[in-house]
Parts: structure tokens; C-alpha cells; sequence
């Protein structure tokens, strides 16, 4: 077995999570899943899901990975028995599931940087999206950006993994913030914001049951959570790092930086007249290249707005690799750049089916929806049920001292969380998986 690996600084770690959650979810999912619901409602329901039913359940995957200090499969069996790998297994398959056509769509990030440099996309954005989204021109996108999260996995935790994020998150927020400060200057500024920010009360009460299963999904999407990942990457944190802290800066970061593409991407589909709720996962990619297409400086801003979700996209990327890789490395004495390799070519082949089908014009087709789908409504929340109850039951008062440790003085907070795990994120995910599998089965 190959010496594990640690974070070099806690900053390190923090900057890591904080580029594994920061992704596709925050800068592309969350614009159109709330244009999708409606708008502001959306927000509504989904800032109530990341703090109540998000947050505890990443401090649950936290004190997995640092208790035991294991590769997912592994910290469940030594915290729980050889029949609690399940939960790790779960955790593994889910994750490969997404990054099956997260890849898939980060490749389509890169077309659209290059697009914007050279003006490709600029005479006709459709037509540019439908020879893009799907056939071989994807595969080859889907296999660079896989190829370029593999290069950094290899490198390992500390050359890898924590030197490229430095670099990533904090150029990921500069950049936000300098395209926010931009969009808020257009004419369509007001109406945007008040589309994103200001919820409908009545909308609220009445879409409640349809809109809550995706709130949900989304708040464990957006924090890589049921996917392995927190379990991994808080497995070489230690003992003296506080994990509520940490977490709470995770969820804030992460949190921000969703509003900031609500407050780039709205100003900018009202400023060129294009309705938010016809807006579908790829018509965004669409409506964004059209509005660069006809705004001054365009090439550059749309270089930028790409370049900030290549970046994070691979980001959030590297992070699912590392849980395949840091499993591997545990039970293997393969070197790790061959264990990332491997992986990568296991997602590669995984992706394929994504980036070739082409059963709609402009590519997103069934499968994909299918694929999405899937992994909201059924995947992601059995995942982080697996763990809620293994936290919240079986581990329960040994949680609660893990919690503890390096946070002196949160002994009543500690109490509260793993109550909060027990009743109302148990109760969340139950109310979820019922709403979801409803509306995938019937
Ligand atoms: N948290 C990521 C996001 O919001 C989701 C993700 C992470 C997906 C890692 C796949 C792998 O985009
Ligand atoms: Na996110």
C-alpha cells in the first residue's frame, strides 16, 4: 500500500472543497433550474434546502473521512462492518454516473472558449451548438477536459490537486466578480434581478411539491455530496481542523458564487430580450453565446465567462477522480498516475453514449435528460440517505465526539447537528426520494 497522502495546509483543503463544489451546478445548473422553476421561488426553496438539509449531511460525510482516514468503501466497512461498504459502493457508482456527462459538458466549456476567441459561434450560434453538443467533435472536447483532470489527479493531493485550485478558486472569483460588476451596468440589470431575487409568494405556495425533489437534488449536487467525495477529501484533514467551520465555509463560498451567476447570467438574457423559462440546460450555452455575439467586447467577455466555468467545472472534476483513485490506491500497489489514467479511461467510455447521441437538434437528448434525471431525483439522495442513517444511527455519539475534535467549545452544537441529521435532513430525503421517483415512474 502506497503512504497516504495530507493536505499541506488547511487553507489547501478549503480551497479544494470549495473547488469541487464550485462547478457546472453553480454556474450552469442552478441559472437554469431556477428559470426552469419559475425564478425566485426556486432560490427560495433551494437556500432553505442547502442550509437545512445540505450542510448537516456534508459535516456527516466529513466525520466519516476524517474518523477513519480511508478511501470511501473503506471508512464505511472500518467504521461500520464489511456490509456497510455498501454505502461507500453506492457513493462511487453515483459519482461516476455524474461525471459521466459532466465531462461531457465540460467539453463543451472548452468549445465555447475557444468559440468566443475566435468569433466561431458569433454568426450563428445554433447551428455552432448543434456540430458541438454531440457526434465526434464532443468526444474529442469530452476527451481533453477528461485528459486535463486526469494530468492533475496524477500529480497527487498536495502537487496536484491543492496547487492547481490555489490557483482555480481564487481566479474563479475574481473573474465572477468582475462579470457581475459588468452585467449589473446593462440595460436588462433591474428586471434580471428582480427575476432571480424577488419570489412570488403565491408561486411559492403552489409549486411547492413539484419544486422541492429538485431544490433538494440540487443542494447535494451543488456540495458534491452522496458522490464520496467530502468523505475523501476530509480523510486527509486533521484532527485539530474545525469541521463546522470549515464546512460553513464551504457552503457560504459555494453558495455566493451560485447567486453570482444568477447576477451574471439574468441581467444578460433580459438585456437581449431572451425569456429565461424557455431556456433549457443547452439553450443557455445558446442564449449566452448570443448575447456575447452581439455585445460589444464580446470575443472577450465571452472568453471569460467560459474560461470561469472551465475552471471550475474542472475543479469539481479532479474531485470525483481522487474518490476512484484514492480507493484505488488504498487496496492496489498501482502508481497513482496509472490509477488515474485508468479511471479516466473508465469515464471516457462511460461518456461516449452522452456525447454521441443526438436525439434532439442541438444534442441534448433523451439519454442525457435521462442521465440527469436519474442522478437528482434517485441517485443522489439514496446516496446521502445511506450516510444520514449510517451517521445518524450507527455512528451517532461517536459522530458527535468527531465533530468535537479540533472545535473546542460546539459541544451543544454537535448535539443539535446530529439531531438535525436524524429528524429533519432524514425527513427531507425521504419526502425527496418519494416526490422524485413519483415524478420518474408514474
Ligand atoms: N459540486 C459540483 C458542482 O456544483 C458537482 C460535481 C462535483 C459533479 C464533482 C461532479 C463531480 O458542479
Ligand atoms: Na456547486
Amino acid at each position: 500500500m502506497v503512504e497516504r497522502e495530507t493536505w499541506a495546509t488547511r487553507v489547501g483543503f478549503l480551497v479544494a472543497a470549495i473547488g469541487s463544489a464550485v462547478g457546472l451546478g453553480n454556474l450552469w445548473q442552478f441559472p437554469f433550474k431556477t428559470a426552469a422553476n419559475g425564478g425566485a421561488a426556486f432560490v427560495v426553496f433551494y437556500l432553505i434546502a442547502v442550509t437545512l438539509i445540505g450542510f448537516p449531511a456534508l459535516l456527516a460525510e466529513f466525520v466519516v473521512g476524517r474518523r477513519t482516514r480511508r478511501n470511501v468503501v473503506g471508512a464505511f466497512e472500518d467504521l461500520g462492518g464489511p456490509g456497510w461498504r455498501v454505502v461507500g459502493g453506492v457513493a462511487l457508482f453515483t459519482g461516476f454516473w455524474i461525471l459521466s456527462y459532466y465531462n461531457v459538458v465540460g467539453g463543451w466549456v472548452l468549445r465555447y472558449v475557444l468559440g468566443s476567441a475566435t468569433g466561431a459561434y458569433f454568426d450563428d450560434p445554433g447551428a455552432y451548438l448543434s456540430a458541438v453538443a454531440s457526434g465526434p467533435e464532443a468526444v474529442a472536447a469530452q476527451l481533453l477536459f477528461l485528459a486535463m483532470a486526469v494530468g492533475i489527479v496524477a500529480m497527487g493531493i498536495e502537487n496536484g490537486i491543492e496547487k492547481a485550485t490555489k490557483v482555480m478558486v481564487p481566479s474563479i472569483v475574481v473573474l465572477m466578480l468582475a462579470l457581475a460588476a459588468w452585467a449589473l451596468t446593462l440595460g436588462g440589470a433591474a428586471d434580471g434581478l428582480a427575476y432571480f431575487l424577488s419570489p412570488d409568494v403565491g408561486s411559492l405556495v403552489d409549486n411547492a411539491w413539484t419544486v422541492v425533489p429538485d431544490a433538494v437534488g440540487q443542494a447535494f449536487f451543488t456540495l458534491s455530496l452522496g458522490m464520496g467525495i467530502m468523505v475523501t477529501y476530509a480523510s486527509y484533514v486533521g484532527e485539530d481542523d474545525s469541521l463546522p467551520v470549515d464546512g460553513g465555509v464551504i457552503v457560504v463560498s459555494n453558495t455566493l458564487i451560485g447567486v453570482l451567476a444568477g447576477v451574471v447570467v439574468f441581467p444578460i438574457l433580459f438585456a437581449e430580450g431572451i425569456d429565461p423559462a424557455t431556456s433549457g440546460p443547452t439553450a443557455l450555452f445558446e442564449a449566452m453565446a448570443a448575447a456575447f455575439a452581439s455585445l460589444p467586447a464580446g470575443r472577450l467577455l465571452g472568453v471569460v465567462f467560459f474560461g470561469v466555468v472551465a475552471l471550475a467545472a474542472l475543479s469539481s472534476a479532479i474531485s470525483l477522480l481522487e474518490v476512484a483513485v484514492s480507493y484505488a490506491t488504498d487496496n492496489t500497489d498501482a502508481s497513482r498516475p496509472t490509477l488515474a489514467v485508468g479511471a479516466g479511461v473508465v469515464l471516457f467510455l462511460l461518456g461516449l453514449p452522452s456525447a454521441l447521441d443526438t436525439g434532439e437538434p442541438g444534442g441534448f437528448s433523451a439519454w442525457f435528460v435521462w442521465f440527469d434525471a436519474i442522478a437528482y431525483k434517485l441517485l443522489l439522495p439514496l446516496s446521502v440517505l445511506l450516510v444520514v442513517v449510517f451517521v445518524g444511527w450507527v455512528l451517532g455519539r461517536d459522530a458527535v465526539a468527531e465533530l468535537r475534535e479540533g472545535s473546542p467549545g460546539s459541544d451543544g452544537l454537535a448535539t443539535v447537528w446530529l439531531w438535525t441529521l436524524r429528524l429533519i435532513v432524514l425527513g427531507g430525503i425521504i419526502v425527496t426520494l418519494r416526490l422524485g421517483i413519483g415524478s420518474l415512474f408514474l
